[in-house]
């Protein structure tokens, strides 16, 4: 029997099993509803309605409240920034674990080619290095072929068990494989090199950046180098094509029948605007020339950066409709090695997908200009963004 059947059953609700029988068994058979047990459940759940009425009752009184809980030591005091880095924390050591994220990320030519070449260029032999994150190893494996004289391999999931196997499968002698949390790792000396690769879609949103700092800060020798550490980030006006085009549900008039009147009842869900199925081959053009609305180096990016507001202004040169703004990045390794997530570049990697921040369609002459502005609670929850977009004159 499953846990919640037990629970129910204590409560005396548990008139349905949950555990199930075999479909041989037959109908589930309904438990006699006893006296007792009527008792119970209604005892309980009054009781359980009088705690969350009093709960509540307390909750709406903040002076009442901070008496009644105590005041909120600094550690429960979190802000919204540190509140989604927790939570991405939670929910990305279980991701990574499964074999089919590695494998997507392992089979994109590109961002292995960029990789192998920088840790080239970048480890020298007798380095000590970090590889923050490692999956599967791979990155710790290119360095430790440099000639590293350690690598320290740090993954809070449990593919780091796959890790491990492969080094000893591929004869790596000087990893070091640490099942961490980067935050909760230390040493005694500082590493020459801290390797990472933690882009998310949106750049941000898998804690990159502060995991990188937090590691450079405390662990980074002076002089030592991040790989990657030059990023560029783009909002791009764009046209989708036609056939491709998922307007808003008020925007639509399919065969005469018009959805004009929805427009009223427009979601609140920020989620729903945030994207269209944004698979490769969606974006026709865009509608500017693509240029970074960010541009940041690790190295010496400040752990207050970027700020919280974006703006993007281009002059249009593609005449034609606005569907959204494209979310993609680049990391840069001096002025000849580049990763694109962009839809439009020919030899972008493949696994990342990128994002489209909707609009309702607007036609754009050329020479006229979009303004937009990217309101950003947490770079890391991409959720919470809110975006607004005017247009004037060139
Ligand atoms: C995008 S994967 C990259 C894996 C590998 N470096 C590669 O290039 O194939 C990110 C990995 O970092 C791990 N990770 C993310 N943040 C971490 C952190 N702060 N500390 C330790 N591991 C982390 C995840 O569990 C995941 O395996």
């Amino acid at each position: 029997m499953g846990k919640r059947a037990l629970a129910n059953v204590a409560f005396g609700v548990g008139v349905r099993t949950v555990a199930g029988p075999s479909p041989a068994a037959g109908p589930v058979p309904i438990m006699p509803f006893t006296p007792l047990r009527r008792l119970s459940a209604g005892f309980f759940a009054t009781l359980r309605r009088i705690l969350r009425g009093c709960g509540a009752a307390v909750q709406a009184r903040p002076a009442f409240a901070a008496w009644v809980y105590g005041e909120p030591d600094e550690a429960d005091r979190a802000s919204p920034a540190e509140l989604a880095e927790e939570s991405y924390r939670e929910f990305n050591h279980r991701y990574f674990a499964s074999f089919g994220e590695q494998e997507k990320m392992l089979a994109d030519g590109p961002r292995m080619a960029f990789y192998h070449a920088a840790v080239a260029r970048r480890v020298r032999p007798g380095d000590r290095v970090i590889d923050l994150g490692t999956g599967t190893g791979i990155l710790a494996a290119f360095a430790a072929r440099r000639g590293a004289a350690r690598v320290y391999a740090l993954d809070h999931s449990d593919i780091l068990r796959q890790a491990r196997r492969l080094a000893r499968a591929n004869g790596l002698a000087n990893v070091e494989f640490v099942a961490t949390h980067s935050r909760d790792f230390s040493l005694p000396e500082p590493v020459d090199v801290i390797l990472h690769e933690q882009m998310g879609d949106h750049l941000f949103d898998e804690a990159m950046v502060p995991n990188v700092l937090d590691l450079r800060d405390r662990l980074l020798r002076p002089g030592g180098v991040i790989v990657p550490s030059r990023f560029e980030f783009f909002c791009e006006p764009a046209k989708v094509r036609d056939e491709r085009r998922v307007p808003f549900l008020w925007e639509l008039r399919v065969e005469g029948y018009d959805y004009a009147c929805l427009a009223a009842e427009r979601p609140d869900n920020p989620d729903y605007y945030r994207r269209i199925g944004c698979d490769l081959g969606i974006v026709e053009h865009f509608l500017g020339v693509a240029s970074p609305a960010l541009t940041l180096d690790l190295m010496t990016l400040r752990p207050d950066e970027p700020g919280e507001e974006l703006t993007v202004i281009r002059t249009v040169v593609n005449a034609g409709r606005l569907d959204g703004f494209v979310v993609f990045f680049r990391a840069l390794d001096g002025d000849d090695l580049a990763l694109s997530s962009s839809p439009l570049d020919p030899g972008r990697a493949p696994h990342w997908g990128f994002r489209i921040l909707r609009t309702e369609a607007a036609e754009f002459a050329a020479g006229e200009v979009i303004t937009l502005t990217l309101r950003v609670g947490s770079w890391i929850e991409p959720d919470g963004w809110r975006w607004s977009w005017v247009r004037s004159a060139g």
